[in-house]
């Protein structure tokens, strides 16, 4: 893609896997076009993007920009799914789905197991999973190894199975559906995947009602069941958005976070000098090659202004989070790894309302990944050119395929 494609048209500019492979190029020849733009993504579907930070965190908080997917359906009727696709749709009555008053109710109800407190006991349980991860890969007999496989993706992955009470066993299965419903894959596969995850929640569901315990899943059908807080759509909703919002984008934090401290070992050798560093370092981390891109969608219902854009109304707009953390209008600098800077203002999380529910965990089990990855192998290594590395075909989320280190 070349830069006069983009500058001075006002076509939709169509972004296609070179975007995915690097988008903070196209980003910054964006943002100095202006505030917003119209794009297609690779699927083909037309998305306005919010690319500078000022009205990126403008647009987070806009009540006039939505969520509800029920809304959506009226002003946009083509973009409902076909009538079979139920339990698919079963999937979408969850918070990030939703407005107030539901969204207020929705966050409520699981808001207190997210607390920063309830999050901080957690540590020594997270502290073990990580050591018995790198204990397991260090025995492997494979070199090089797949950070990704055996350490990025397993880590969050157990602690929110484990915070839920989802037990061990089908996670590869989840993980690969997971993978398929946040790509940009057709139509097709993507809602079969998402049939099939509602499938097994549902299954699940049924499982832990019969036998109950003292878990959030437990707590959630309790909700349910018992209190009328929620219906049913909106329970197998809420336990999809936990899984896969609680594991996809900590597996990006983990797997980008490493790639960047790898290539920048200056950088990591401050880190393993100081460690107490690191809490500030995945800030950084997570303003420099965050795991969330354009996962943030929303809709106008009336004509709203960003800076000097007019977006008509029954468009959908995705903030560009990858964009706004590397604005050089907030952040000096912005494609230094710093991990010294204040990088606290980072839109990594979202702003507002919205704002991740899971953040203290995610920092939680960034920190102590971090810790003990640099700690446990001091002369771990990228086993492949960075030209190499593929990145999922993804523009919702930013994270690697696969992330070939050798161990020692
Ligand atoms: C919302 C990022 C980890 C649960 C969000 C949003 C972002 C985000 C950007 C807002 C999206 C929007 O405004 O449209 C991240 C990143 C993570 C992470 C970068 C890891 C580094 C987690 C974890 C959980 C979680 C571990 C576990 C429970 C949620 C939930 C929401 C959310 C439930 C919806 C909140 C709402 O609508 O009120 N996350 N997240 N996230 N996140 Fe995270």
């Amino acid at each position: 893609m070349a830069q006069t494609d983009i500058v001075g048209t006002t076509e939709p500019l169509a972004l296609d896997d070179s975007f995915v492979q690097d988008p903070y190029a196209v980003y910054e020849w964006l943002r100095d076009e202006g505030p917003a733009r119209k794009v297609l993504l690779p699927s083909g579907w037309g998305v306005w993007v919010v690319t500078r930070y000022a009205e990126a965190r403008a647009a987070l908080t806009d009540p006039r920009l939505r969520k509800d997917s029920r809304v959506l359906q009226r002003y946009m009727p083509d973009a409902a799914p076909p009538e079979d696709d139920s339990l698919a749709l079963a999937l979408q009555a969850h918070m990030l789905n939703s407005d107030p008053p539901d969204h207020t109710r929705l966050r409520k109800l699981v808001g207190k197991a997210f607390t920063a407190r309830r999050v901080a006991a957690l540590r020594p349980r997270i502290e073990a999973i990580t050591t018995e991860l790198l204990d397991a890969m260090a025995d492997l007999d494979d070199d090089p190894v797949d950070l990704i496989d055996h350490f990025a993706f397993p880590l969050p992955m157990t602690v929110i199975c484990e915070l839920l009470g989802v037990p061990d066993g089908d996670r590869q299965e989840f993980r690969a559906w997971s993978t398929t419903v946040l790509s940009d894959a057709p139509d097709q596969e993507v809602r079969a995947a998402s049939t099939a995850m509602a499938d097994y929640l549902v299954d699940l569901l049924a499982v832990k009602r019969a036998k109950p315990a003292d878990d959030l899943l437990t707590g959630l059908i309790q909700a349910r069941d018992h209190e009328d807080r929620l219906n049913e759509q909106e329970l197998v909703s809420m336990v999809f958005v936990l899984l896969v919002a609680g594991h996809e984008t900590t597996v990006n934090l983990i797997g980008n976070g490493t790639l960047a401290l790898l290539r920048h070992p200056d950088q990591l050798a401050r880190l393993r000098q100081d460690p107490s560093l690191v809490p500030g370092a995945v800030e950084e981390l997570l303003r420099y090659n965050g795991p969330v891109n354009l996962a943030t969608m929303r809709y106008t219902t009336e004509p709203v202004r960003l800076g000097d854009v007019e977006i008509p109304a029954g468009e959908f707009v995705l903030v560009s989070l990858a964009s706004a953390n590397h604005d050089d209008r907030r952040f000096a600098d912005p494609e230094r790894l710093d991990i010294g800077r204040e990088a606290t203002g980072h839109l990594a999380f979202g702003h507002g309302i919205h704002y991740c529910l899971g953040a203290p965990l995610a920092r939680l089990e960034g920190e102590v990944a971090f810790r003990q990855l640099f700690d446990r192998f001091p002369g771990l290594r990228l086993a492949a050119a960075p030209a190499e590395l593929r990145w999922r075909n993804s523009t919702l989320i930013r994270g690697l395929v696969r992330l070939p280190v050798h161990l020692a």
